[in-house]
């Protein structure tokens, strides 16, 4: 199944291609593949170079891990997340190395690596779907997270199924179209809010 945004402007069709499934197949991930997505989340970049990202990463090959992970999901996400390849947990290092101050940056930063990471499984046929449905402080628990890490999302990857695999409402759902607000809502000029219009050369 394809979920192509309609965009108002031709774009690189992977970003056109991303979506967030949740009907996945429960296959196995290569770990070669893992390694992939997460060295392409290592390549984006930082401010002052910080690489304030880390990843804590379960596989369903290991099925005591993987339950571990699963039951830090909540409970709507766990209902279909159990079919994904792999899950991860994302965290973000709040001060900077180089002198201890506040990071504000390390969560604006931590997205330019998830996205690269999601954008580089897509482009091995794989799909990823972000969740802020967590138990952030299960996730601290379980995984010893450190007090200066803030632990913020959850991420399953896995190969795409049939919707019709998944329980309503989640197939009907599944099916729906992308949505997005328009340029003009999003791209201001002169003033906030005051639509950028650009003359065509
Ligand atoms: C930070 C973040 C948190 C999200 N949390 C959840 C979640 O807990 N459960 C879920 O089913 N989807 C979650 N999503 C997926 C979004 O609902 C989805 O990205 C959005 O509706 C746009 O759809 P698309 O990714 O298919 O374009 C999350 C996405 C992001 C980026």
């Amino acid at each position: 199944m394809s979920k192509e945004a309609q965009t108002s402007v031709p774009i690189h069709e992977l970003v056109a291609n991303r979506w967030s499934p949740r009907a996945f197949t429960g296959e196995t991930m290569p770990v070669a593949s893992l390694k992939r997505v997460l060295e392409a989340a290592r390549w984006a970049p930082s401010c002052f170079n910080e690489q304030p990202w880390r990843f804590i990463v379960a596989t369903n090959d290991d099925e005591a891990a993987f339950a571990r992970a699963l039951g830090c999901l909540n409970e709507s996400n766990q209902r279909w997340a159990k079919k994904a390849s792999a899950l991860l947990f994302t965290a973000a290092k709040k001060t900077f190395a180089r002198d201890g101050k506040p990071n504000r940056y390390a969560l604006h930063d931590l997205g330019l690596a998830v996205e690269n990471l999601v954008l580089q499984a897509l482009a091995d046929g794989w799909h990823a779907h972000q969740m802020a449905g967590i138990d952030a402080g299960a996730v601290r628990e379980r995984y010893a997270v450190p007090e200066d890490f803030e632990t913020l999302t959850a991420i399953a990857l896995g190969k795409l199924a049939d919707p019709a695999t998944l329980p309503e409402p989640l197939r009907e759902r599944e099916q729906k179209p992308r949505e997005r607000l328009p340029l003009s809502d999003i791209a201001f000029a002169g003033r906030f809010g005051d639509t950028w219009t650009p003359r065509d050369p």
